[in-house]
């Protein structure tokens, strides 16, 4: 629980949030939510993506964002973790009680909202070893490298080969290390188990359990939604940019209609 355990600590930033676009803290965690996100409203260019999308997770749960291609799934994600694209235009995210929506990426990734995107961005003619140093080269950092190797034996008996010469499975494992690396409150998975082998998402997925039981509140986006559903305590369902479900992941599980319609399952 060392992670969870600093949840109280302040958001560290650089600079200040800009006024206008803070009201007060006060407006959040209604009802006491962890982790929200107000009704935010999201832009590429004049491409309109994100149309009003809010939910909220409760501290150490496992959220399941889900919905066809192009629903909005990674978009929202970058929202969140205040990527330049796409860009927000109007809503608010809060983690912590503290307002997320005035920072820069950088900032975000500070305050423990770390996204391990797709592609996963293993760094190419670095070591693993290396990729998980570079990772920890600014404060604050997370777990320290003995106890992410305790926790992923795989990478600690490849802690010195090339990075990019891992497999699918080990680079998707390196790209969660290097999350927990870092000060890690909010994990944002996107797709983890793409083009993974069935054994090897279960392995995956036992990670990502496990990050669980640290305490951690992680946001899993997944095609394959029956198994990010298993894993989920609550799921989020979202259409063209807007959400269409939210509630419990055993709901989405047992209505095999609104499977059906949303997610081709
Ligand atoms: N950089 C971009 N510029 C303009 N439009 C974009 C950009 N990236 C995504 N979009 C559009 O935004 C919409 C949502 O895309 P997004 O990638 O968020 O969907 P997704 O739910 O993650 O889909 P998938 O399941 O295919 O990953 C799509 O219509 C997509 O074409
Ligand atoms: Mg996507």
């Amino acid at each position: 629980m060392t992670l969870a355990a600093d949840i109280t600590a302040p958001i560290a930033m650089a600079s200040a949030p800009s006024a206008e676009a803070a009201p007060a803290a006060a407006t959040a965690d209604k009802a006491g939510a962890f982790f929200s996100c107000n009704n935010i409203h999201a832009y590429y260019g004049e491409s309109y993506i994100v149309q009003g999308v809010s939910f909220e997770i409760k501290e150490g749960e496992i959220l399941a964002l889900l919905g066809r291609n192009g629903a909005g799934k990674t978009s929202t994600l970058r929202t969140i973790a205040r990527m330049e694209d796409p860009s927000l235009k109007e809503g608010e995210i809060f983690l912590g009680g503290k307002p997320v929506h005035p920072l820069k990426s950088y900032e975000a990734s500070r305050a423990g909202i770390q996204l391990v995107p797709e592609d996963r961005r293993i760094i190419g003619g670095l070591t693993v070893e290396e990729n998980l140093v570079l990772s920890q080269v600014a404060p604050p950092i997370g777990w320290p490298l003995e106890r992410l190797y305790e926790h992923f034996p795989r990478l600690a008996e490849r802690r010195k080969q090339e990075a990019t010469t891992l497999s699918g499975g080990e680079q998707q494992m390196l790209a969660v290390a290097r999350a927990l690396a870092r000060e890690l409150k909010l994990l944002l998975l996107d797709e983890p188990y793409e083009g993974l082998a069935p054994v090897i998402v279960q392995e995956i997925e036992k990670i990502v359990a496990g990050i669980k039981a640290e305490g951690i509140t992680t946001v899993i986006v997944e095609q394959n939604a029956i198994a990010a559903l298993q894993l989920a305590d609550r799921a989020v369902i979202l259409d063209m940019g807007e959400v269409v479900f939210a509630g419990g992941a055993d709901h989405v599980l047992d209505n095999a209609e609104l499977r059906a319609n949303y997610l081709a399952v």
